[in-house]
């Protein structure tokens, strides 16, 4: 670089309205806000390689730094050594309520409402089936025609089997749906937290709304368990399910779990009846008769080591208060929106911030090829159909400087054409 172009940079820079000058700006504000960040310290709790900037942990959350000797602990001495003993000894039968609890505690849900295990599938699964059936005479369920795909697969597939219907309704409709023909609605489900474009739905006010139709509310929380403060028992929600590997770091395949308010739980009927949500699994009865509590939301033989990795995970939360998660998120969120503007790129993502989650969708026709290019130079994001190029943020490790250098680089790589190389058009399977 010659001198003279040093010096056009330098220049550019003190004008706050050139590209670099905002660079610049965003730069300054980030080192203010990283220096002010009361969670700064959680990042060490994560094993992160050097040279990435992982903002795709709203799909499988990074290692947490307890997880590897939790899992040498659970193969070597728990498996390894006190082999069969463990169910007792190391107390592999509680794990499901165990489990459950700590992750209750961090969306809301008093001990004894959350149940871990399986995944986010079966658990949609199975309670649609428990909504339809606390709510006899009504048989219909109201979903999203842009929920996640597998919502909408197993709740046609339970409606099916139990002769209900499947109605599907925009989230900004279902208020009205519910006040015109609330009779026979059973269930509205519903995500908490739009896949692809990171839109927070009111879980509060469509709860109400379900419930002034004499419906139940179901919450997939898998793009905001973890993320945010949730308050389902707050906020009375009937069900909720969500997955561990995404904000709660439990790793690839960590299960997954379900909340039952305490009022249904009685009443809650699953589908899938497996032996250990019987009362008395041990017995070896014939006939299936559910555990009295949330243990009737379990399953069979729960993925054990996955679960422990899963229970080592929750451990990056201790001391962290989710009111300052919420706050860390959003500012990480404006930071990128901003950046993002910058470079003149359009955000599917709210801007309110009562309707945004801790993800930024942007747009861009090349999506696949832009992100490529991004991951090539250790900005880790993903892609969602049509064109939209999906970054989340985990305050738990994010910093506000990582928001900056990866609009740089994605600013870099958007003026240069870099995404233009031949061996980015290259379409992985997983995208
Ligand atoms: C909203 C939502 N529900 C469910 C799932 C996935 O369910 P499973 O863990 O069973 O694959 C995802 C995965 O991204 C999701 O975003």
């Amino acid at each position: 670089m010659s001198d003279s172009s040093l010096n056009t940079v330098a220049d550019d820079s003190s004008d706050p309205r050139s590209t670099a000058g905002l660079a610049a700006g965003r730069s300054t504000t980030a080192a203010a806000l990283d220096a002010a960040d009361p969670l700064a310290h959680v990042r060490e709790r994560f094993l992160l390689p050097d040279g990435v900037i992982y903002l795709d942990g709203n799909s499988l959350g990074a290692l947490p730094a307890g997880v590897p000797e939790a899992l040498r602990d659970a193969v070597h001495r728990q498996w390894g050594t006190d082999l069969i003993r463990s169910w007792n000894a190391n107390d592999w039968w509680g794990a499901p309520a165990r489990i459950g609890d700590r992750i209750g505690a961090l969306i809301g849900a008093a001990p004894g409402r959350v149940v871990c295990g399986d995944s986010t599938s079966i658990q949609i699964f199975n309670a649609i089936a428990g909504a339809l059936r606390l709510r006899p005479g009504r048989g219909v369920v109201l979903a999203d025609p842009d929920s996640f795909p597998t919502d909408l697969y197993l709740a046609d597939s339970i409606a099916g089997l139990l002769g209900a219907e499947v109605r599907r309704v925009p989230v900004g409709e279902a208020a009205e749906v519910l006040r015109a023909d609330g009779d026979s609605i059973a269930v509205i489900a519903y995500n908490h937290v739009d896949y692809r474009s990171g839109e927070l739905r009111d879980l509060p006010g469509l709860t109400a709304a379900a419930h002034a139709a004499g419906a139940l509310a179901l919450w997939d929380l898998c793009h905001s368990a973890g993320a945010f403060p949730i308050d389902l028992d707050a906020h009375d929600v009937d069900l909720a399910v969500g997955c561990g590997y995404k904000y709660l770091s439990g790793g690839p395949g960590a299960p997954a779990f379900v909340y039952v308010a305490e009022r249904h739980i009685a009443a809650f009927e699953p589908a899938l009846t497996g032996w250990h949500g019987h009362a008395n699994p041990f017995g070896m009865e014939a006939g299936y008769t559910p555990a009295p509590g949330i243990e009737r939301a379990r399953i069979g033989t729960p993925p054990l080591l996955s679960m422990l990795a899963l229970e080592a995970a929750l451990d990056a939360y201790d001391g962290v208060s989710m009111a300052e998660v919420r706050a860390k998120g959003l500012a990480l969120t404006d930071l990128f929106i901003a950046c993002v503007g910058d470079l003149g790129l359009e955000t599917l993502t709210p801007i309110e911030h009562a309707r945004r989650g801790s993800q930024v969708a942007v747009r861009h026709p090349e999506a696949h090829a832009v992100m490529a290019a991004l991951i090539d130079r250790g900005v880790i994001g993903d892609v969602r159909p049509p064109d939209v190029l999906r970054f989340g943020f985990n305050p738990l490790y994010i910093g506000h400087a990582d928001v900056v250098e990866a609009a740089r680089v994605l600013g870099d790589i958007l003026e240069t054409g870099a995404y233009k190389e031949a061996r980015y058009a290259v379409r992985s399977t997983v995208t």
